[in-house]
């Protein structure tokens, strides 16, 4: 049986590092919706083409080619762009980027087809309200906007990355309000997914956790 997972929520909630280890422990693809959007952010950016014109965004669309290889190596147009992806400058202006109706149109596709032929867990803002509102599962995971920002802050550190605590806290609540209150497919739970609240749990107990949903589920959808 093909299974497909959804996981939503905020900006900095875990969902990837959930994703990419109850993949892994399942055998399912993982599949990082955000890094779609970053891409098209990164494009942007190194082109001069400024990231708040929509129709200047979305005249990029032709020349966008992301490939999501094995490993979590994302290439934009061949070239592996992993790590630009994840910069300062591509994080402050992503947001702007996923409003675009166009731009998700063409995103949502791609994800749609990556998922048709294998099981996967996919990991974004729209998954289970928009983008497979079939899935078998669907688990919106959300923590306290503190808790995010110190985990993010602590990540940014590990990476070198310079920040305060506060700026962080800052960009996230940004981030949130522009991501859950775009007109076209916001950031919110749907209306059958789990909502698994992290911000005192570790990351083993939240992977322990997805996994047993995702076994009822699948047990409850088998009769
Ligand atoms: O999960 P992330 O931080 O890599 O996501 C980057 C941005 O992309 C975030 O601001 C919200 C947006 N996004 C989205 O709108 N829909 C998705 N399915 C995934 C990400």
């Amino acid at each position: 049986m093909l299974v497909t997972v959804a996981i939503d929520g905020p900006a900095a909630a875990g969902k990837s590092t959930i994703a990419k280890k109850v993949a892994e422990k399942l055998g399912y693809v993982y599949i990082d919706t955000g890094a779609m959007y970053r891409c098209v952010t990164l494009l942007a950016l190194q082109k001069g083409v400024d990231p708040q014109d929509e129709k200047a965004v979305e005249q990029l669309l032709p020349e966008i080619n992301i490939d999501m290889k094995p490993n979590h190596v994302v290439l934009l147009n061949g070239r592996d762009v992993s790590k630009d992806i994840r910069s300062r400058n591509v994080a402050d202006n992503v947001s702007y980027i996923a409003s675009y109706k166009n731009i998700r149109l063409f995103l949502v596709d791609l994800q749609r087809k990556l998922a048709k032929n294998v099981s996967v867990v996919m990991d974004g803002r729209d998954i289970g309200t928009y983008v497979l509102p079939d899935a078998n599962v669907k688990i919106f995971q959300v923590a306290s906007v503190a808790t995010r920002a110190q985990r993010r802050y602590k990540e940014n550190l590990e990476k070198g990355i310079k920040c305060t605590l506060e700026e962080v806290e800052e960009e996230l609540k940004k981030r949130d309000y522009i991501d859950s209150h775009r007109s076209f497919a916001p950031l919110k739970q749907a209306d059958d997914a789990y909502m698994l609240d992290t911000s005192y749990m570790t990351i083993d107990e939240v992977v322990t956790k997805v996994i047993d949903i995702i076994h009822m589920k699948i047990g409850e959808q088998n009769g």
